[in-house]
């Protein structure tokens, strides 16, 4: 296992990835991970063939957690979506570190969402209704789930879809990132375009561009998502940081797979490791 401080990208002139956010100077401090496409019914891929199925590697990341001590454990682990869940569920007992999900575009159809919702009936609910969007306060830091991923299992997101339920999760979003708490952490399975263009892989145009407004005028700490499949990526709208976190299961142009640990400190400060558990022979 490889281990590395997790650079900042694309911060002009900032050199590391612990800054101060938001006011939170009372916080318990904590860790937690986050998790992208995990494709847990995949079978194992010839140039990571070593590391086993992609059960096998999402399972790894638990065991790399399992070493962490005091208070680098994370308290749980956000799984940033494309679960496949069917092919994890059986895993899931071996699992010690509690879990919360989100949809990606391979949860889409009304059969995975339900599926999802009964595996973590917990989280998936808004005024004790189920709902593919949620939100949950640890240790005084606001953690909103968001649904983006609906109409059939296509690439582009939205928050707009019959299959992204109940409707209004856009003025939902809006009193979640308007919330009192001073620090406060999405994620999402489909990133928002930076530029709010109109691009495959990405949040639709309209949807990246309200979006992208949102967080400028919100500023939440951090935002994680999935999807794209590419080495670990941060980048800032504002005083927000965002990160398209690389999957632990297979990634573009044979690129290690990994996730990231979240370390947040009193006084609101997140240090961000990127953290491998293969690479391609
Ligand atoms: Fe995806």
């Amino acid at each position: 296992m490889k281990r590395r401080e997790f650079l900042v990208l694309a911060a002009a002139g900032a050199a590391a990835s612990s800054v101060r956010a938001q006011s939170g100077a009372d916080l318990e401090p904590f860790s937690f991970c986050v998790i992208a496409d995990p494709h847990g019914s995949e079978a194992a891929k010839p140039e990571l063939e070593r590391y086993g199925t992609a059960a096998d590697k999402f399972m790894r990341c638990f065991g790399v957690m399992a070493e962490m001590k005091g208070g680098d454990a994370p308290d749980f682990c956000l799984v940033a979506g494309d679960i496949q869940l069917d092919g994890l569920k059986d895993r899931l007992k071996d699992v010690s570190t509690p879990l919360h999900m989100v949809a990606g575009n391979h949860e889409s159809t009304p059969e995975k969402r339900q599926m999802l919702r009964n595996a973590f009936p917990g989280d998936f609910k808004k005024d004790g209704k189920e709902s593919d969007y949620y939100s949950f306060i640890h240790k005084g830091v606001r953690f909103i789930a968001v649904c983006d991923a609906g109409a059939g299992g296509e690439h582009v997101g939205q928050f707009c879809s019959e299959n992204i339920r109940p409707s209004g999760q856009c003025e939902w979003l809006e009193g979640e990132l308007s919330a009192r708490e001073p620090v406060k952490i999405l994620f999402a399975h489909i990133p928002p375009e930076r530029g709010g263009g109109d691009q495959n892989m990405f949040m639709s145009r309209n949807d990246s561009r309200w979006f992208n407004r949102l967080i400028a005028e919100t500023r939440p700490s951090a935002c994680f998502f999935g999807h794209l499949h590419q080495p670990t990526l941060e980048y800032r709208i504002g005083d927000t940081r965002m990160f398209q976190v690389r999957s632990c299961c297979w990634n573009f142009n044979r690129e290690p797979v990994g996730f990231l640990h979240v370390s947040v400190a009193a006084g609101g400060v997140l240090t961000v490791r990127d953290i491998e558990t293969g690479r391609c022979l």
